[in-house]
């Protein structure tokens, strides 16, 4: 992964070099605080990601999608561990991570579908949720707090597959059940994945770059998230959705 020049994407001084800081290392309380709100919010989406996708291990259609999903249940979990893993080298006890985390409106919206959840949902969201995670993940894996950092690096080849695995097993949906019904799906999800990253700019965001914990502002990521996905769309035979409101809160 280039970043280029990272200064040159933003204005904000960033204060902590990549891979700077250790568990032993002394730690303002405000940096100590901000990185235990980002894994702790990281911790809770790897966390949910599994819960989310477990009820597939025996619903999925095909034993190989069995296995895929089962493979994948696995991964987040250890996705989760290792965040917990981390916190708790910072004095967190595994049961208190979540009293750490921050609201995000993204889990309310999808525990709403989890209930109706059709295997054309589980697709796109790894197609698109999984996809869309990887580039918060990637500044992460590129943070000031070395532990954190080594642990995504060594998480994302994982990510990276399951956003892979939606596409490779959407090809079989449309063949079976037609293109307008996962074109429906897809229209469904595509919203939910661009209100993901929230507003442009969040109010933490110079925090976060001044304390080298993220390196883009959501917008950026939205960008490269919306880029990296249209191509995708397309080579799947599906078409990007059409927005009534083209910017966030997307619609
Ligand atoms: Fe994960
Ligand atoms: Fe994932």
């Amino acid at each position: 992964m280039d970043l280029g020049n990272n200064e040159a994407q933003t204005e904000t001084q960033c204060n902590y070099a990549r891979e700077s800081i250790d568990a032993n290392s002394p730690m303002t309380e405000e940096y100590r605080r901000t990185l235990l709100r980002l894994m702790a919010n990281q911790a809770y989406g790897e966390h949910h990601a599994s819960c989310l996708y477990q009820p597939w291990i025996n619903r999925a259609p095909g034993v190989n999608e069995r296995c895929i999903i089962s493979k994948i249940v696995c991964e987040e979990l250890s996705h989760w561990r290792g965040i917990v893993e981390l916190m708790g080298e910072l004095g967190i006890p595994w049961d208190k991570v979540r009293s750490y985390q921050s609201f995000h409106h993204f889990y309310p919206l999808v525990r709403l579908y989890v209930p109706v959840m059709k295997w054309t949902d589980v697709l796109m969201s790894t197609f698109l949720i999984d996809r869309a995670a990887f580039f918060m993940l990637e500044d992460y894996a590129y943070s000031s707090y070395t532990p954190w950092a080594k642990t995504v690096q060594a998480s994302l080849e994982e990510e990276e597959e399951h956003g892979q695995f939606g596409m490779e097993f959407l090809s079989d949906q449309i063949e079976n059940l037609g293109l307008p019904l996962v074109q429906k799906a897809l229209n469904k999800w595509w919203r939910i994945a661009l209100n993901m990253y929230g507003p442009p700019k969040s109010r933490h965001h110079d925090t976060y770059l001044r304390l080298g914990l993220k390196f883009r502002s959501n917008e950026d990521r939205r960008q490269i998230f919306i880029a990296d996905s249209m191509q995708r769309i397309e080579e799947v035979s599906l078409t990007i959705p059409k927005l009534i409101h083209n910017r966030y809160p997307y619609f």
